[in-house]
């Protein structure tokens, strides 16, 4: 077979694969076969890009970089809608309707209003050629190469009746729970974090290098179709056809025949639609027959067939006491607004997020304002504005500090940072706190028993300094400790001590944590930019802890995911003899400086004859580290859902395919803990 049949014939099955698994949650192929023929295509792609086709699965996973997005005039023009946050409105649109359609009946479909990024995308001959951002509605952005990382969106149609040439609209969005991993990711390398969903996705949608894009698994829903002549009669049919299609059409919608069932449908998913995976803001009201959509027309800028009531944000007003200034793990200051207690969606809100000094600014916020509070996607409710017409002669400027709230040391601000920073890394006491208590999460050496108040202790009575101190401990020193904390906030006492129970919990955790694996430890380090996703990467390729510091600035930069900055980063912590001197002293404690792939040892058979597959993150185990516990008890492990199948362990964030197939298949899905319960 020449190149060209080769590519286009794995083009095809590849595409099927995903379609099947995507679709209709059948997996035909091992995740490893999978890869390998995906592999095989990149490769002849590269050799041959003369035949590489547009729909090729290859897209999906990024690698163009584009200098600047082309524009693109959109063949039917992207309208806005007219929006609402009241009733009474809503009865005066439909009262139009009702008037424009002279008595005629008529049925409303209802949406969610999804809250992202407009996007449309045209297919020509069912392949997906072209996918463009709203712009000024009349043009936009080309970002055919980001849109095509979109898992959900088929890259082909496969369907004769398709029309030749369509265009299919949505909104793209990045998924709460992943916007919630990306926010973690950031946290535990020092990154300040995404301020909320929306403006994550349209940022990742307008990065230019397509790779990074693929890494934020953005999702789409569809709410239009759009051809020349029309190919159907309804709102409703369209979605049903774009469903069955294969588009991601998210089944919330409903078919409403009275202004009644729609004003039903708003307070249903007034609260519901916070369980939803994504942002929304309120609903979308569109008249169901297109010839009933033609027969009302546009205005200049919306049409009159479709309405947007929006749920009125959840925001209260408060006043500003004062700001209090936070240092974290990377000695990053971050301002926090201490706020007159008020009820907001239930909660009682007492602290905001301000961010950064540059918010403050951007605020023109002082003490003793009057400020409008608001809570979005986010957990933090954060500070909206201020309330001007209220500010008094109380009302004080906001001093930023210049030196460190925690150490006094004189703080300083990286070229194009938007944080001040304490560099007083090892004594700034903040700093060497959060340094512990990264050491000691689950995901690195898991020595939680250390946790609430008790590495404040440790620190506290000059025990340890550095998380080498830990493997020094012993029973004598620890026994019998005891400090009352009050809590500056609530003016509680709370009195942490340490009887022999605790102590042994203690000192075994850490005993323990030294089999945790080299993956492990280095993300422990604490180095900033290397989270638990790069700490494995680099394990996986040094293997272990000399070649890694031995490695070059070239060599890092070959490895898989390692850019520019983590490499710096990486030299710049190795090149310090202090953090030399406490990677010397963890090994010499016994810690796991290389990885263990090739042999596990075994440590009972209570998993034997037993099959598993996994999917999502664990509390206790990385990927490696739950690979290896199953092997050690006997267990196999699965590339993939399929009748042979025993179990699958669900974690965090668990892929939705591989659990759906699993519900499909009825194989059973158990958690960590009963994970956990099996090994015993
Ligand atoms: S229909 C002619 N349906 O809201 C109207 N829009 O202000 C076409 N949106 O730019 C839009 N969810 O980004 C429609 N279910 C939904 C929607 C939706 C969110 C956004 C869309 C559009 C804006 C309109």
């Amino acid at each position: 077979m020449n190149p060209q049949e080769r590519i286009a014939e794995l083009t095809d099955r590849l595409n099927y694969y995903n379609f099947q698994y995507y679709q209709n949650s059948v997996s035909e192929v091992d995740d490893f076969t999978f890869d390998k023929l995906l592999e095989e295509l990149s490769a002849l792609e590269k050799q041959h890009p003369e035949f590489s086709r547009p729909d090729s699965p290859t897209h999906r996973v990024g690698g163009t970089i584009s200098k600047e997005f082309a524009t693109v005039v959109h063949r039917f023009p992207m309208l806005s809608l007219g929006n609402t946050y009241s009733e009474a409105e809503l009865t005066e649109f439909d009262n139009r309707v009702q008037k424009g359609l002279s008595g005629a009946s008529y049925e409303y479909i209802c949406e969610l209003k999804f809250d992202g990024v407009a996007l449309s995308m045209t297919y020509e001959n069912g392949i997906l050629t072209r996918g463009v951002t709203r712009g000024d509605g009349v043009r936009g952005d080309d970002i055919t190469a980001n849109v095509r990382t979109i898992r959900t969106l088929p890259l082909k149609v496969n369907d004769p009746t398709v029309p030749a040439l369509f265009e299919v609209r949505g909104e793209g969005f990045l998924p709460l729970a992943e916007f919630e991993r990306i926010n973690r990711e950031r946290e535990d390398i020092g990154e300040p974090l995404l301020a909320n969903p929306r403006n994550a996705a349209s940022g990742t949608f307008k990065q230019q290098d397509s790779g990074a894009v693929a890494k934020r698994r953005l999702d789409c829903y569809l709410y239009s179709f759009l051809s020349d002549p029309e190919a159907f009669q309804t709102h409703e049919e369209s979605l049903m056809a774009m469903k069955g299609w294969g588009f991601n059409v998210s089944p919330t919608w409903r078919k409403c025949t009275t202004i009644q069932d729609v004003f039903a449908f708003i307070n249903e998913w007034e609260t519901r639609r916070f369980e939803l995976p994504l942002a929304t803001d309120g609903i979308v009201i569109k008249v169901n027959r297109y010839d009933q959509q033609r027969e009302l027309g546009f205005t200049a800028k919306s049409p009159r067939w479709a309405i947007a009531f929006k749920y009125k944000a959840m925001a209260a007003s408060t006043t500003l006491l004062s700001v209090s200034y936070q240092v974290g793990r990377t000695g990053a200051v971050t301002p926090v607004a201490n706020l007159k207690p008020v009820l907001l969606a239930g909660t009682v809100v007492k602290r905001a997020s301000l961010h950064n000094a540059n918010e403050i600014q951007r605020l023109g916020v002082m003490i003793n304002d009057t400020v409008f509070v608001e809570k979005g996607g986010e957990i933090i409710p954060k500070i909206t504005g201020v309330d001007l017409t209220l500010r008094t002669e109380a009302s004080l400027p906001i001093v930023y500090p210049t030196q460190c709230p925690a150490c006094q040391t004189a703080l300083i601000r990286k070229e194009g940072e938007a944080h001040f920073y304490c560099p007083n890394e090892k004594g700034c006491p903040p700093q060497l706190q959060a340094r512990f208590e990264h050491f000691i999460q689950r995901r690195a050496m898991n020595i939680e028993s250390l946790g609430e108040g008790k590495i404040e202790l440790l620190i506290d009575r000059g025990l340890v300094r550095s998380p080498a101190d830990l493997y020094e401990l012993n029973e004598s020193q620890l026994l019998g400790l005891e400090k009352t904390y009050s809590d500056a906030e609530t003016g509680k006492t709370r009195t942490v001590s340490l009887r022999a129970k605790s102590v042994e919990n203690i000192l075994t955790a850490i005993e323990r944590s030294k089999a945790q694996p080299f993956a492990n430890v280095l993300f422990a380090l604490g180095i900033r930019y290397v989270g638990n996703t790069t700490a494995e990467k680099l394990a996986d390729y040094f293997g272990n802890m000399d070649a890694l510091m031995a490695a070059s600035h070239e060599t890092l930069t070959s490895v898989p995911e390692v850019g520019e900055r983590i490499a710096q980063s990486l030299l710049a912590w190795f090149a310090d003899s202090e953090n030399r001197v406490f990677v010397e002293r963890l090994r010499l404690a016994g810690l796991q400086m290389e990885t263990d792939k090739v042999a596990v040892e075994k440590k009972g058979d209570t998993l034997e004859g037993k099959t598993f597959l996994y999917t999502g993150t664990f509390a206790n185990f990385s990927r490696e580290a739950l690979e290896n516990e199953i092997e050690a008890h006997g267990g196999k492990l699965l590339s993939g859902v399929s009748k042979k199948l025993n179990y699958l362990i669900v974690g965090e964030n668990p892929g939705p395919s591989k659990v759906e197939k699993a519900q499909k298949m009825g194989v059973p899905m158990i958690g960590e803990d009963e994970f956990l319960a099996m090994l015993l």
